[in-house]
């Protein structure tokens, strides 16, 4: 997977279609290969108390330009961490021009090295999947959060187009059921939830609509991956939907003011 993300930051940052898809899908082009629209990524800065004098963690921050579009939109502060070294490289590159508002870090979802205590906000944006065991990273952000800090996940959950529809545990779609749900009780975080699936399935036939119009743009660059990677993603999401079988939602947990905050 990771081969193919530095395939797809290194293409983004020269592709004219995959900024219009963006822009026309989502909103604005923030290079997302996530699934979160505009209205989504404000929600999340609502909800997680985003504003000037806050520092954000955005944990699998791509090319940056979702955190420097929060950054811009309220006065936070952000660091992006991804592993994609390239997508590190053009954040950084967004960063110098910050004042000191973004820094980007290289790092392992699966091996995190945070400072203890010390951001107010850890945001993850479609990112949670790269886990290995959500538990264990739900524990090590928790950790570098302070007291009073919060945690806000934008997660999708639902059948994969390869598992047989009767393989895939439906009862687990609730918003306290999922596996994200699990993690979060399991790290000793109570969360509130609000349902963004009629977003999604919205959202999921705009993508399919708009990387139709565009695939002549695509194959153009020699980016037809992007297209078809983009579209199998749509293509599933939307008929999981329609099956009841996929569910999106916003996560947001918060830690007791002054407590431990749950490290070791
Ligand atoms: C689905 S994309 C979401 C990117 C961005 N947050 C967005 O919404 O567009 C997942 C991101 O996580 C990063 N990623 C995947 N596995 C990772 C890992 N083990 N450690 C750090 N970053 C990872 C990828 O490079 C990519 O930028």
């Amino acid at each position: 997977m990771k081969a193919f993300y530095e395939s797809f930051y290194t293409a983004v940052a020269r592709s004219a279609a995959h900024a219009t898809f963006c822009a026309r899908v989502f909103g604005r082009d923030l290079a997302q290969h996530g699934f979160a629209n505009v209205a989504q990524l404000e929600q999340l800065a609502i909800a997680t108390g985003l504003r000037a004098g806050v520092h954000a963690l955005d944990l699998g921050c791509g090319n940056g330009k979702i955190a420097a579009f929060l950054a811009e939109c309220t006065g936070a502060r952000l660091t992006g961490l991804d592993y994609s070294e390239e997508a590190i490289r053009q954040a950084r590159e967004l960063a110098a021009g910050s004042e000191g508002r973004l820094s980007f870090v290289v790092g392992d979802i699966n091996h995190l090295e945070l400072p203890p205590a010390t951001f107010d906000v850890v945001l993850a944006i479609d990112t949670i999947y790269f886990s290995d065991d959500y538990a264990t990273t739900i524990r090590a952000v928790t950790a570098a959060l302070r007291p009073g800090g919060r945690l806000g996940l934008l997660y999708s959950y639902g059948r994969e187009p390869w598992v047989p529809r009767e393989q895939f545990p439906a009862e687990r779609l609730p918003p306290e059921r999922t596996p994200l749900a699990d993690a979060l009780r399991a790290s000793g975080l109570s969360f509130q939830t609000w349902n963004l699936t009629d977003a999604e399935y919205d959202l999921a036939v705009r993508r399919r609509a708009v990387l139709e119009e565009l695939h002549e743009q695509f194959a153009a660059e020699g980016n037809l991956f992007i297209y078809e990677q983009r579209m199998g993603d749509a293509e599933g999401i939307r008929q999981a939907i329609t099956e009841g079988l996929h569910a999106r939602y916003l996560y947001l947990a918060e830690l007791p003011t002054g407590t431990d905050t749950g490290s070791g």
